[in-house]
């Protein structure tokens, strides 16, 4: 008589996990490596009207108080938020830390505590991170606009798009994080019990929504703030002029 009992699925085999974290370490460190040349460079920030989103906001660049790169004076911002992301977290830790390499791949250690401990427990200041991150968005934003005025005239150049863009694509990755949903949306085991829970509830599912695309976000702004930075410097120097469109 044939056994009537479920099909029993064989574990997904793990041999291959390093396909999966080898982008990872080829994407976020070859990031790391442009970022830090750039960051520490100190020059090439600026082809009117376009403004390096790793300069901006642009502070003491005269150099009257801070005598090296003005990148380093704000570079802590943007960073700390993309370090202590829910994301990244999960795709350094894997990549870089091998703890875990992936799902069902055994750990390196027995003793692993993960962020329970000093100094991967600092990781819960993402939030704060986050606040930090509004002030730098209003900053690119001003960017992004600014580079629409050609000597006080409208116009629009290739820069202005590769402004644009990198900075819709940076809200989004802004807007769908984890700790902006619990802050906005989340934080309620109740909408229809509390005050303006019809509200708080639209804004729960739009932002979750935006949530399960984090991860894209996440890279698609990493390469688009690059690839900003690296447009600016190309016109910057001198070694491509700018396309004008209109
Ligand atoms: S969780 Fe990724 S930016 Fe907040």
């Amino acid at each position: 008589m044939a056994s009537t009992s479920p099909t029993v699925h064989a574990a997904v085999p793990t041999g291959s996990w390093w396909t999966q974290i080898a982008p990872v370490v080829l994407g976020l460190g070859a990031f790391s490596v442009y970022a830090t040349w750039r960051a520490f460079e100190g020059a090439y920030f600026w082809a009117s009207p376009y403004l390096s989103p790793f300069y901006s906001p642009l502070l003491d660049v005269h150099h009257h108080y801070w005598p090296y790169s003005p990148a380093l004076l704000i570079l802590g911002g943007p960073l700390g938020f993309r370090a202590t992301c829910y994301y990244y977290r999960k795709a350094y830790y894997r990549a870089f830390f091998l703890d875990p390499p992936a799902c069902a791949v055994a750990e390196r250690k027995r003793n692993y505590c993960g962020e329970t401990r000093f100094p991967f427990i600092l990781q819960n200041v993402h939030r704060y991170f986050m606040y930090l991150a509004i002030v730098f968005l209003v900053f690119l934003w001003h960017d992004a606009l600014h580079a629409f005025v050609f000597a006080d005239r409208f116009g629009v150049g290739l820069g202005t798009l590769v402004l644009l863009v990198n900075v819709m694509l940076l809200t989004l990755y802004f807007s769908s994080c984890h700790s902006l949903r619990h802050l906005l949306g989340g934080k309620l085991d109740c909408f229809s019990c509390t005050n303006f829970g019809n509200a708080r509830h639209s804004t729960w599912r739009g932002l979750s929504f935006l949530n399960e695309h984090h991860m894209l976000f996440a890279w698609t702004s990493l390469f688009s703030v690059g690839l900003a930075d690296f447009y600016v410097r190309l016109v910057s120097s001198g070694a491509i002029r700018d396309l004008r469109l209109l």
